[in-house]
């Protein structure tokens, strides 16, 4: 096929989001169609439902579970609630929303650069001063996939003041395999300066709904809320969330990350199959490190009708589709590596 007759007939493969390959749940979808009945009704704003699923599943307080739109969305709140010290610390390249919620919060961000595909925590321990608000810890990071390990994670974590909140944002958490890559709660509980943030949005396939979660420690929790008093996620997210963390559709959300994880073998084997670098991922997509060949690459996918998303000057993140589009992926791949991309 070329790429140009795949665009012909068939509607863009947009690998470009990090979002889920499955469908909504059946049981969730419904429980959404239902909330329609009810829509003229203001949302819970505890979220009490949602933050008692939450605190069963976690086994922490629900004092300590702060919900909100999306894990972004809470991200920002809490580095706005962790003020009035004016510099953020985070790896770079890592999330890309990060720059800019540390931005909007009038803060200053800091970048420490990485070394490989992971971050360089060391660095990151040393950028720590008087003038850091919080860390930023992406595991895994996105877009590279790399994870942290639990030794480093020690180590580092040991380096910081007990006064400097370190956030591990674990939005990819559900998809990871490796053993020596810490479950942030681990860390929550062995740490008082830890916060874990997590979504619906990955895994749970609720992007649309924009929901997701922080779990604070204690002394953190009372600043975060009343910052947050008028910070609550809409009735339809709160009951499709709950209901995505009952027994049922826990085990099948964690079979969908068990399939995910081998088709994100797949993709890997496929692409180095190519001839292409493709750095080790614990996430739902791939790190292509292309350098100046980003751009072109994506531009040229786009054409053939495949979205990803291109880092200028270092790589395209892309994210693990359906079988048909990692054929439709490898086929455009051919076909650019043969005319010499
Ligand atoms: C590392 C990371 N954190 C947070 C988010 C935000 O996710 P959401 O706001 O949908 O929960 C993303 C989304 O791509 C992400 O990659």
């Amino acid at each position: 096929m070329t790429a140009a007759t795949s665009v012909g007939t068939h509607p863009p493969a947009d690998l470009s989001m990090n979002e889920t390959p499955y469908p909504p749940l059946p049981s969730v979808a419904q429980v959404v169609r239902d909330g329609a009945a009810t829509l003229h009704r203001y949302p819970d704003r505890t979220a009490s439902a949602l933050v008692a699923a939450l605190a069963a599943r976690l086994d922490v307080r629900p004092e300590a579970i702060l919900v909100g739109p999306g894990s972004a969305g809470l991200c920002q709140h809490l580095v706005q609630s962790f003020g009035p010290r004016p510099e953020v610390v985070h790896a770079a390249l890592s999330f890309e929303g990060y720059p800019l919620i540390i931005g909007n919060v009038g803060a200053r961000a800091v970048p420490v650069p990485m070394t490989g595909y992971g971050h360089d925590l060391p660095a990151m321990a040393d950028a720590v001063t008087e003038r850091t608000r919080c860390v930023l810890l992406c595991n895994p990071n996105n877009p590279t996939g790399a994870v942290l390990r639990s030794d480093e994670v020690a180590a580092f974590l040991d380096r910081i003041p007990a006064d400097v909140p370190v956030i591990v944002d674990e939005a990819y958490r559900e998809f990871v395999t490796d053993p020596r890559s810490p479950d942030g709660m681990d860390l929550y509980r062995a740490y008082d300066n830890v916060c874990v943030l997590r979504t619906f949005s990955k895994a749970y396939g609720l992007a649309a709904l924009r929901i997701g979660y922080a779990v604070l420690p204690p002394r953190l929790v009372r600043a975060a809320a009343l910052t947050g008093a008028v910070f609550f996620p809409n009735a339809l997210a709160q009951a499709a969330a709950v209901a995505s963390l009952t027994p049922a559709a826990t085990g099948e959300l964690a079979g969908r990350c068990e399939r995910l994880a081998v088709s994100r073998a797949g993709l890997t084997d496929t692409l180095r199959g190519l001839g292409l670098t493709v750095a080790p991922s614990e996430a739902n997509f791939v790190w292509l490190p292309l350098g100046e060949r980003a751009v072109p690459f994506a531009d040229r996918a786009r054409a053939a009708g495949i979205l990803v998303a291109a880092f200028p000057g270092a790589g395209v993140r892309i994210t693990v589709g359906s079988d048909e589009a990692t054929e439709r992926l490898a086929a455009f791949v051919r076909e650019a590596l043969a005319a010499g991309l």
